[in-house]
């Protein structure tokens, strides 16, 4: 029998599950497609700018080429680059490697899970990176050295947005200042009349007293209208009118899909892969998408996570020609852990507000740091 050739674009949280899954079919080659040669535990990224010492570079960053060496070269090929293009009547991929020419990689399936960015990542607000995801580069450990020696140097820093990951953040920073002694500002703009919407009212201002014994300063209903640079320094604009000098500026919010290679007919209005319930892509017969890039709204890593068994599961399916379809829902419960600081936090499990010191335990004390070898190795 032929080989069945599974192209999967994005070697992240979905991407990873996927190749493994089917690396585990006989007859199927999968080549993988990536432009950094590391994955990046970016759930830990809060700390990890914010502490330079927490944690060592190798448990954030974790090489994705040596989980692949206990397949045969036949079976598996990661192509270190970046996808730019897909023809879908050919049935190929348009890949220009990091170093070398542009190359087609022709698929039977194709699997899209390219993920997102943020616009702190890509800093296109502020022209320097805070990197909270991949850079979509294979720079990220000169990214985040350069990040953690901006942070430590800034001493007026403001966040904008107070979402997980600005609350995240300005417990870290506020933490690290009180750590260091330094006499830094940290200043958390949000545009919501309370942190963290999404949760319940009590998680909300159980986050926002931890951040107010931090000395973190909490504007609320008010947001920021624009970022400038003046001299070594920031002018941040309210809409009440006030403006804010910063050393640093990081605003948390934007959600961007790595979506410039995917043919239209497959995005909606805002750029994310239009998927049905079995992670197919709409409109196709071969595409599967999984993680960020779908247009499943909830963008976290153990949806990521999920819907890439799904996609995997039915893409064995197909690949067998036998097997029960299987379908995921993400269903209506938010379910999270924030960690303000090392020391407690908040967030919402079940429909309860978590005890400050149950988030310590279970994302607190090292940001599941050690799940990031088993994502890697495709047990997660
Ligand atoms: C600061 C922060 C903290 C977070 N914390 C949590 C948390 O605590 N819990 C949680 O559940 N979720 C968390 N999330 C969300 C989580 O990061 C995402 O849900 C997860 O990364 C999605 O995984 P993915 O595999 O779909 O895509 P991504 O992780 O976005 O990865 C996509 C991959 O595809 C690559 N790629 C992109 N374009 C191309 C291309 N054209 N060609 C080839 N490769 C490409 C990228 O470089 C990357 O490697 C957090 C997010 C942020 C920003
Ligand atoms: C994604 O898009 C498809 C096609 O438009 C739609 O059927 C599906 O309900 C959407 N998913 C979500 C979670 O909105």
């Amino acid at each position: 029998m032929a080989p069945v050739n599974v192209v999967v674009v994005g070697a992240s949280y979905a991407g990873l599950h996927i190749a493994h899954s089917l690396l585990e079919v006989p007859d199927v080659k999968v080549a993988l497609v990536n432009p950094s040669t590391n994955f990046y535990w970016n759930i830990a990224a809060p700390r990890i700018l914010a502490k330079a010492e927490a944690f060592k570079a190798e448990q954030y960053l974790l090489s994705i080429t040596d989980a692949f060496t206990k397949y045969t070269a036949r079976k598996v090929e990661f192509i270190l680059g970046t996808a730019t293009a897909i023809d879908v009547a050919a049935k190929s991929v348009s890949v220009t490697p990091n170093d070398g020419e542009a190359r087609s990689v022709s698929y039977d399936y194709l699997v899209l899970a390219s993920g997102s960015t943020t616009t702190s990542t890509t800093g296109e607000i502020t022209g320097f990176s805070i990197p909270f995801k991949q850079s979509n580069r294979d720079d990220l450990k000169e990214l985040i050295e350069a990040a953690q020696q901006t942070i430590t140097g800034a001493n007026n820093i403001v966040i904008g947005g107070a979402g997980p990951i600005g609350v995240e953040l300005a417990g870290e920073l506020a933490e690290a200042v009180e750590q260091s002694g330094s006499a830094a500002t940290i200043t958390l703009v949000s545009a919501t009349d309370r942190v963290l919407p999404m949760l319940k009212p009590s998680g909300s201002s159980a986050a926002a007293n931890m951040l107010q014994q931090k000395n973190v300063k909490v504007i609320t209903s008010t947001r920021v209208t624009d970022a400038e640079a003046s001299g070594d320094a920031w002018m941040v604009s309210l809409d009440n009118g006030e403006k804010i000098c910063a050393d640093l500026y990081i605003p948390t919010t934007g959600v961007i899909p790595n979506s410039g290679f995917i043919p239209e007919q497959f995005l909606d209005k805002d750029g994310w892969v239009k998927v049905d319930k079995e992670m197919r892509v709409e409109s196709s017969e071969n595409i599967y998408a999984a993680g960020d890039i779908t247009n499943n709204s909830m963008r976290l890593s153990f949806k990521a996570v999920e819907q890439a068994r799904v996609a995997a599961h039915n893409l064995k399916v197909d690949i067998l020609g036998n097997g029960e379809r299987k379908s995921f829902d993400q269903g209506e419960s938010i379910m999270m852990v924030v960690p303000v600081g090392e020391s407690g936090g908040t967030g919402q499990i079940y429909g309860f507000t978590p005890f400050s010191f149950m988030v310590k335990m279970i994302k607190g004390k090292d940001f599941f740091i050690s799940k990031a070898a088993p994502m890697v190795a495709g047990k997660a």
